[in-house]
């Protein structure tokens, strides 16, 4: 509890405007959430109440340590996609979050997905993705015996999952408009948002309050400039997974040659492009 407490102040002293608990994706206060991996029997284990008293516990140390005008803000899942495996469900993650509400949360971001659940919260496109994760990847750091099966195999596992999980412009938005319409406090939903119309409509639709963005930044730094006057060949993420691919082994960047080409021009310009 102290650690997290001991980081949100750290976060806090150096002007950070607020910090986000991370309890999506499978890390650890997630881990708690998920039938599938807290497999206690103790008060921490069990019911919804035993699985969420951890990041309770966690954002209550937060609270105390840097006050009650420093926003907290919580990142959970609106799905595990943890198929035959028994995953927390939209429904508990949502009365999650009314828990953590009425604890004084002040805004939850809705992501998905679980790192035992390929390809987990980054739908896009996967054809080259093993490469890239065991060769310059986390991946790179396996056994060279799991990492030829890896090999061998992605070809079938890349193909099923460009087909089983596309993606789109806010894919997790049928999640996120679950959590809208129970809660009070901002609901910011995460999930292939690049584009003004895609994020206006998300927003004005009601579905989310805010959207935020990961891989559409990384191709695009100026990208919340952009999406209010687009720039004429501005890049634009072509969510191939480069980036997420290598993750763990190398720098975070656009792995994707023309559109970190368009990246660079646009950032070494005098005036954003
Ligand atoms: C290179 C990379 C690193 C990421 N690292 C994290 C991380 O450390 N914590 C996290 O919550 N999400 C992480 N994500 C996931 C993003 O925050 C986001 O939930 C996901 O990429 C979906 O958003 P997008 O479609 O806008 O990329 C990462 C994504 C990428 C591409
Ligand atoms: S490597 Fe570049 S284009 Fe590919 S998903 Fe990442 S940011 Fe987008």
């Amino acid at each position: 509890m102290d650690t997290f407490a001991a980081a949100a102040q750290r976060a806090q002293e150096v002007g950070f405007d607020g910090v986000q608990i991370h309890a999506a994706h499978g890390y650890l206060l997630g881990q708690f959430l998920t039938p599938h991996t807290n497999r206690r029997d103790d008060h921490y284990g069990g019911s919804l109440d035993n699985r969420v008293r951890l990041l309770r516990e966690v954002f209550q140390a937060i609270r105390l340590r840097v006050g009650d005008d420093f926003p907290i803000l919580l990142k959970m899942n609106g799905t595990d996609m943890l198929p035959l495996r028994k995953g927390a469900t939209t429904a508990e993650l949502v009365r999650v979050a009314k828990i953590m509400q009425d604890d004084g949360v002040d805004a939850v971001e809705i992501s998905r997905g679980h790192y035992e659940s390929w390809p987990g919260m980054v739908l896009g496109h996967y054809m080259g993705f093993i490469r890239g994760q065991v060769e310059e990847g986390s991946g790179a750091m396996m056994s060279r015996r799991r990492r030829v099966a890896m090999l061998a195999a992605a070809p079938f596992i890349e193909r099923a999952a460009e087909r089983l999980a596309p993606g789109g412009e806010g894919f997790n938005l049928p999640y996120a408009e679950q959590f809208t319409a129970e809660l009070d406090i901002p609901v910011i939903c995460v999930g292939g948002f690049h584009t003004t119309e895609g994020m206006e409509s998300a927003i004005v639709s009601g579905r989310c309050d805010a959207v935020s963005a990961a891989r559409a930044m990384i191709a695009d730094p100026y990208l919340f400039q952009n999406v209010q006057a687009p720039a004429p060949g501005r890049p634009v993420c072509g969510y191939c997974n480069g980036c997420i691919a290598r993750f763990g082994g190398t720098r975070i960047d656009c792995y994707s040659d023309s559109i970190r080409a368009r990246r660079d021009l646009m950032i070494t310009s005098p005036e954003p492009a």
